[in-house]
Parts: C-alpha cells; structure tokens; sequence
C-alpha cells in the first residue's frame, strides 16, 4: 500500500541529532530552524517512510489531482502541521481501582507517603489489581491504548507494579504483552520493586524479587526492561543495585525511578549502572545530574506527578537544556496521575516550565524514543524510518502542546495502519 501526504504547512521530522541514538540535547533542541520545514510532501510505503519532497513534485509524480484507490491512500491535509508520533516512556499502564478519594486526603494536609502508611496510595491499587483477571485487565489496557493513540502516542512503556505478588505480576505482563497490535508500540518493564506489601520482612521480599520474580520474568521472555521505586522509604539503594545487577547479567536493561520526593542518591546510582533511563529525578542534586548524562543516562521528567500533588516542579527544564543534559519527558500515566496526554505534558512543560515548543517536542519524541530499542524512525521522520505521525489541529508545529484540556491531534498514524 501506497499513502501519499500532501498539504502540510509544516513537517517537523527532527532529523538532525547530536547525540547518540538521533538525540538532540543542549543548544540544538532550541533551534526550530534545523527540525522544522514547510513544502514537505511524504510518501510512505508499507508504513516505511520512502520519500520526502516538496509538494509541486509529489503531486507532480503522482498525478494531478491525486485520487485514492484501493493501492494508493491519498491524504491531503489541507494546512495542518505534522510531527512524529509521541514515545511515552514511562507509564504504569495496567492496574485496576480508583483512587480519586485521595484528593480530599492531599487537600486535609496529608502527605503521599502519610496517605500511603494509612494502607491506601500504591496498596490500594495493588489489591484491587489482585483481584483483576487477564480479561477485565485486557480490556482496561484496549481502553486506555485507544484514549493515548487518540491523543498521538504511537509508543508506550508498560510498566508493571501493581501485582506485587508473583503470579498477578506475570499476570500483568502478560496482559500487557497480549496488547500489542493496538496501533501503538509496546515496550514492557517488570516493575516488581514497586512497593513493599504490608506486614513483610524487607530483607525476605528484596530475596523474593530477587530470587523467585525475577528469574520467572526472565524464564517467560516478557520484559525487556526492569525498573525500582528507589526512594527512600521504598527501595534502597542498596537493593536497587543488587536487583539491576542481577537483572543486568540476564540481558535487562535499567529505568529507574528515582529521587522523587527527595535526594536519596538514586541518579548517582543510574549513572553508575549505566541505566537507560532515570526518572522523576525532582530532587537530584546537579552533580548527579551531570554525572548521568556524561554516562549517557537519561532522565525523564514527569511534570504530571508534581501537577496533580499540587507540589511546584522542581527541575529547571531551561537549565537542563544549557547544561546540554539529557532529557525527555513522559506522563507517567498511573492511578494518582491519570493522564496519557502526552499534549498535556508539552503544555505543562511550555505553559509552566517555559520552554520553547519545539525543545519539549523533542522531548517526547525523538530523546524518549532514545531510551528505548525501537524500530528505526521512532521519534523522528526520516527516509526508511517508520511511519508514526501525528496530523494536528494547527499550521504551527508549535501547536502540539497548546491546547491545554484538549487534544491537538487531528489523527495520530501508527505505521501499522499506512
Ligand atoms: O511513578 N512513585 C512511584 N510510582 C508511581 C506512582 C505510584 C502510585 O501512586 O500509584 C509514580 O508516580
Ligand atoms: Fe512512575
């Protein structure tokens, strides 16, 4: 099949990098001018990008005017800009339950991790998770894939980490394995250091995780990644490093979750290990900053998280990009923060954190897509890449994000559909 787009006003294909994995970090993230043309007609085969041009010559080539047939797809889309596909690199995908009572307890003065010691915050959710069969949890999943492919995402990080126990764990990963072909990429991360289930000895669970969970995720070939809550109060660092170790001589590579809600030494830790990713990251000190992105690790900053406990965003996004650190941006999807709007964040990210459009695009897209192993064009537009892209609802690019409490996205492709 044959899809021929024509009428853009803009493509943003964020082609040129300056770092590994086509990043883009420091001074280039700033400069629209490199990432942004107008006159750019694609034509994509078998959900390959095979060539770009301008728009005079793709209509030329294909005759004017261009009409759909049952091998060419013709789209036209009529002034609207084009960016790539969202890569939404951290969510916790799958869990069952409502939280939303909670809010009342933030508002009366209390604390996430006081809400928590009272039984309810992440346990809440575990036994309501618990208690979910595969179906009831594939269904939830189909649900929340078609929302965040609404709003443009065509990759998603699945986390597990409501199971806590070792069946409902490979259980979640399993749903979260069996949602693939929903016109969005999956990629799956065992988040089994989530939280420790009430009335345990510590040391006993961390040799559980370590010494049953982890060789049965392994065992079953579901996920590719692993993560740890490494906070304290949650995990050590200690165990975070005993856990990643472990998970990295049997081929899984690191996310981690780290200095939260204060600096417990978690991102020095992720440069040490040499984790893909280290993320929230609110509180990290700057030399551990610098440290992980001279290691190549990148942090991935949810501004959702901070967003929805009221609390002020910690990190200085503009400082991030001056330093030249490595950095991306995600939802953090989870039942305290129910949002798969990777618009959202952009507007956070612009609207609050004041940086420009383009630099938080590249945020989502192309250095998120970095952390994970994705198929060649994630991230970006390029020729031979894949096809995942995002029609808006604007002629700027730099409309993605400013559409706060709606979506900016006309129509989100996904390779698989073109
Ligand atoms: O990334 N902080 C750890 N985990 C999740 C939230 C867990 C929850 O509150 O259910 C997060 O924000
Ligand atoms: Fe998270």
């Amino acid at each position: 099949m044959d899809t021929v787009i024509v009428g853009a006003s803009e493509v943003a294909h964020l082609s040129k990098s300056n770092g590994e994995n086509g990043r883009i970090d420091g001074e280039l993230m700033l400069n629209r001018e490199a990432h942004v043309t107008d006159d750019l007609a694609i034509h994509i085969k078998d959900g390959i990008i095979v060539k770009f041009s301008s728009n005079d010559e793709m209509i030329h080539e294909w005759g004017s005017p261009i009409k759909s047939s049952s091998e060419v797809n013709y789209i036209d889309v009529e002034g609207a800009a084009i960016v790539p596909g969202f890569v939404d690199a951290h969510t916790h995908l799958l869990w069952d339950g409502d939280r939303s009572k909670e809010m009342a307890m933030k508002l009366s003065g209390m604390s996430y991790r006081e809400i928590s010691e009272n039984g309810l915050g992440i346990a809440s959710t575990v036994s309501a998770t618990q208690n979910a069969s595969i179906e009831r949890m594939l269904e939830i999943g189909k649900e929340r894939l078609r929302r965040a492919h609404e709003l443009g995402t065509t990759t998603l990080e699945s986390k597990s980490g409501y199971g806590l126990d070792l069946e409902t764990e490979l259980r979640m990963l399993q749903a979260s394995s069996s949602l693939e072909k929903n016109n969005v990429t999956l990629h799956h991360t065992w988040l089994g250091a989530h939280a420790y289930p009430e009335n345990v000895n510590q040391n006993n669970w961390d040799r559980h995780l370590i010494d049953e969970q982890l060789p049965a995720v392994i065992d079953q070939g579901i996920a590719q990644y692993v993560d740890v809550f490494c906070e304290p109060g949650w995990f050590s660092v200690e165990t975070t490093e005993e856990i990643c170790r472990k998970s990295m001589s049997k081929g899984l590579e690191i996310r981690l979750h780290v200095d939260e809600f204060t600096d417990g030494g978690g991102l020095n830790l992720a440069a040490e290990l040499g984790a893909r990713t280290a993320d929230h990251a609110g509180y990290s000190c700057d030399d551990a900053r610098a440290k992980a992105s001279h290691a190549g690790v990148n942090t991935g900053f949810l501004p959702g998280t901070p967003y929805v406990h009221g609390d002020s965003f910690q990190t200085d996004l503009a400082r991030s990009i001056e330093e030249g650190w490595k950095w991306s941006l995600a939802t953090d999807f989870n039942p305290n923060c129910r949002s798969l709007s990777i618009p959202f964040v952009g507007s956070l990210a612009v609207h609050r954190m004041r940086i420009p459009p383009i630099a938080a695009l590249i945020a989502v897209t192309t250095n998120a897509a970095s952390t994970l192993d994705v198929e060649h064009g994630v991230g970006k537009l390029v020729e031979g890449g894949v096809a995942d892209l995002n029609i808006l609802r604007t002629k700027s690019a730099d409309g993605w994000c400013q559409m706060p409490g709606d979506n900016s996205v006309r129509i989100s492709f996904h390779h698989s559909q073109l």
